[in-house]
């Protein structure tokens, strides 16, 4: 294993900060890391808008649920798919297609590659962090607070800092449920994620001091319910992106 894929098998996320402001510097090579994602047809159709006024962050953090590590992280990052630089400066186009699902999908990979790699960044640089989802509970706040235009959404947040936890590491599937060759397949999988529900209730009741006793699937099913959010389809053609 080299340096790298050892800090990509570190990951967790972390919520809790010491306090130290990112340097300037350091802000400057995570954005730029960012830039070096790889992007559809070199369209770069996304947007990263930091966010330092505490006003902001108060507001944001209430849409996320008050999610109280948006308030206090020192960097706050908001990755927004972004097609109106397209409709702006981009020759010969005709601005319809813009409306396509096809594009709507790759502004948001776009805004999620850049993402993942500011992430690697700036744990990298001895920082940690958490993806905030949460901003999509109330996306017409989101965009009003941050003034964006037509065919900008915000796709998530992300909060940066020195970390002040170290988290156990939360573990993940079995490679061989999401790991297939040559095509689909369920082929094992039932027993595989069985033998999951009891490492993740293990993990949940460690993690808790045996006040959280849920696996896996009973995670997911129930975090899925409690945030539909049917009202992202609407705000999002509202924006622009039509969703042909
Ligand atoms: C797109 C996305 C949105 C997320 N939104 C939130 C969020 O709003 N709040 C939060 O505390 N964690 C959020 N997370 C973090 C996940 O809960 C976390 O990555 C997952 O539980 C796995 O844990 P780990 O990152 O520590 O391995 C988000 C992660 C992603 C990728």
């Amino acid at each position: 294993m080299n340096e790298t894929i050892r800090l990509l098998k570190a990951h967790r996320s972390v919520r809790k900060y010491d306090g130290r402001a990112v340097e300037d510097e350091k802000v400057e090579a995570i954005i730029e890391a960012a830039q070096w994602s790889a992007t559809s047809s070199h369209y770069q159709a996304y947007s990263i808008i930091q966010v330092s006024d505490p006003d902001k962050r108060r507001l944001i953090a209430g849409v996320a649920g008050g999610q109280q590590w948006i308030v206090e992280c020192p960097l706050f990052l908001v990755y927004c798919a972004n097609l109106k630089r397209s409709k702006t400066f981009w020759e010969g186009l005709d601005p319809e297609v813009l409306g396509n699902t096809e594009m709507f999908i790759m502004a948001t990979v776009d805004a999620a590659l850049a993402a993942q790699k500011a992430f690697i960044a700036a744990q990298s640089l001895g920082l940690g962090g958490v993806f905030i989802g949460g901003i999509r509970n109330d996306l017409k706040t989101i965009s009003s607070i941050l003034d964006l235009p037509e065919l900008v959404y915000p796709v998530f947040g992300m909060c940066l800092g020195y970390p002040a936890e170290n988290n156990l590491q939360k573990p993940r599937l079995p490679k061989d449920v999401i790991h297939k060759q040559d095509g689909y397949s369920e082929e094992g999988d039932k027993a595989l994620i069985a033998d999951y529900n009891n490492l993740i209730r293990c993990y949940y009741s460690e993690r808790t001091g045996g006040k959280e006793q849920f696996n896996w699937s009973e995670h997911c099913g129930s975090a899925m319910m409690s945030k539909t959010r049917d009202e992202v389809g609407e705000f999002i053609r509202e924006k622009g992106f039509g969703l042909r």
